[in-house]
């Protein structure tokens, strides 16, 4: 039988292709010049995005969208992106500039290979828009057993484990694994206050006192909080902690290219400048007002209509195992930043798409059977990886059997991509609204991109909807309640407040 031709990956319609123009960036005065200042290899590399599927001419009238759709919102983009480009002169989107904070990269970056020499494992405490970032880019970016390795195999980096769980066998079962002598603890709240990260962070500091003693264990701890505000800061003032701060401004789902996500990258050895690089590169691409080329104003956008359409849930799907963590970050910035009560207005409006995570082929032979048939209310992004860094041959055995005789000769490669052709195909025959971004492959340049991609996307379709995607009230609320049942001073009408809810509790129980 002939291979497979799955190379193919169709663009019928190249209009609703997003191609950027490239950008050049120069290679300085150094003598060293990185892949990335390569315009060749940029423009190999850049991120598209295929919205075919999301339109009339793939899924029909009754749920695809039209030209005019998006044409009808380019006057808005130009008054959003007017707002949010004034906002972030005034230093108000600081996430905006944090591709260009080289310097605390390159101290990030010495620290880590210091720690080579001293610790054979780095554990990351931390929760929430405090770990999502970090486990996005180790999952991506770093061997799929990393932890697995030799540290040989590791180029001499720590194993790495983020505990972004409080469930106290999970947790307390580290030590019956880790050797403290050779570990060391990143702790990371940018409140400085979250009574998870600070339980675990009170547990590792009498753990690493009894060892060490009052002097020698505070080499085994860095710290990432806000600058100055916090019981965190507080904490460091006293004792003097290595300390690598977030940026005022930045809140925790957006803090991915700060130390939050930088550190434990660069701890494994990541390429954290490309990571930027990408970002940057991204950046320029979303400088532009016009919704047809500017990827994350027009993503947003078609979330957006698809959204006024009763299209209400928005399922992030990889066919990249390396890519499941990217999903879970994505659902996190998009939840808490766009589930909002109140419009920037004050008006009561209760709006936000659902974010749904899937795993192709995993999630195949588990969600997509409701995607397919279920109500039309989703719109599936298919994060696709045109290149995966291994081959992996299916050898040709049982030939003689029908059933599976066809696998033989292929590749695992040749079938995850027909796997995911077929999903596409299922959906959009069903009228199902879909699209893919593409990566050509990953690596830390392509990455950062799409980070930095659904981050200006977010804010966007934030103003789109009205309302503040900086914030996250509904978070703070059950933060403060927990703080009133744990018996925080300051916090006692907290506490009133949820004895009295659980009281209503009690009237319907069956045993
Ligand atoms: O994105 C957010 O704001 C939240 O998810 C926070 O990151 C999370 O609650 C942890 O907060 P902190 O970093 O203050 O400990």
């Amino acid at each position: 039988m002939g291979k497979l031709r799955l190379t193919i990956y169709l663009f019928a319609h190249d209009k609703y292709v997003i191609f950027p123009p490239i950008l050049v960036v120069g290679a300085g005065e150094r003598n060293k010049m990185y892949r990335w200042e390569d315009p060749r290899w940029i423009d190999a590399m850049r991120i598209t995005l295929d919205f075919n599927n999301m339109m009339v001419h793939s899924i029909g009238e009754g749920h695809g969208l039209t030209d005019q759709d998006i044409n009808a919102l380019e006057d808005t983009a130009k008054d959003i992106h007017n707002e949010l480009m004034e906002r972030r002169k005034k230093g108000e989107l600081q996430f905006y500039e944090l591709p260009y904070q080289e310097e605390m990269a390159l101290r990030i970056k010495e620290y880590t290979e210091n720690m080579k020499t001293r610790f054979e494992n780095l554990v990351i405490l931390g929760i929430g828009g405090s770990a999502l970032g970090g486990k996005a880019l180790h999952r991506a970016l770093n061997h799929p057993y990393y932890n697995l390795l030799s540290k040989r195999e590791r180029g001499g980096y720590p194993r790495i484990f983020f505990k972004d769980n409080i469930d106290p066998d999970w947790f307390g079962g580290l030590f019956d694994v880790l050797d403290l002598k050779k570990t060391a603890f990143h702790v990371i709240s940018k409140s400085g206050e979250t009574s998870e990260t600070m339980s675990q962070f009170l547990i590792i500091c009498e753990k690493l006192r009894h060892v060490f003693g009052e002097k020698g264990y505070k080499d085994h701890i860095v710290v990432t909080t806000d600058p100055q505000k916090g019981a965190l800061r507080e904490i460091i003032k006293r004792e003097d902690y290595l300390d690598f701060p977030i940026p005022r401004a930045i809140g925790g789902r957006f803090s991915v290219l700060t130390p939050v996500g930088l550190l434990p990258a660069a701890a494994c050895g990541i390429d954290i400048h490309e990571i930027l690089a990408g970002a940057r590169y991204m950046d320029q691409r979303c400088n532009i007002p016009t919704l047809w080329e500017n990827p994350a104003y027009m993503n947003g956008a078609l979330q957006y209509l698809s959204y006024t359409k009763n299209k209400t849930i928005s399922v992030m799907m990889p066919y990249s195992a390396h890519l499941k963590d990217v999903a879970n970050w994505f659902c996190q910035i998009w939840a808490e930043s766009l589930g909002k009560k109140y419009a920037i207005d004050g008006a009561r409006v209760h709006v936000g798409p659902t974010p749904v995570k899937a795993l192709g082929v995993t999630d195949q032979h588990s969600q997509l059977q409701l995607y397919i048939e279920g109500p039309f209310d989703k719109v599936i992004t298919f994060l696709v990886v045109r290149n995966h860094p291994r081959e992996v041959p299916i050898p040709k055995l049982y030939s003689d059997i029908k059933d599976i005789s066809h696998l033989g000769n292929h590749s695992l490669n040749q079938l995850f991509c027909a796997e995911g052709i077929a999903t596409e195909l299922a959906l959009t025959k069903n009228e199902r609204s879909n699209c893919s971004i593409i990566l050509a492959e990953i690596n830390p340049f392509t990455i950062g991109q799409l980070l930095f991609l659904f981050e200006v996307q977010t804010v966007f379709t934030g103003w789109l909807f009205r309302i503040n995607p900086l914030d996250q009230p509904g978070v703070e609320d059950g933060k403060k309640l927990t703080y009133g049942l744990m018996g925080r001073s300051g916090f006692e009408h907290k506490r009133k407040e949820a004895e009295e809810g659980l009281l209503k509790k009690q009237k319907r129980y069956m045993v």
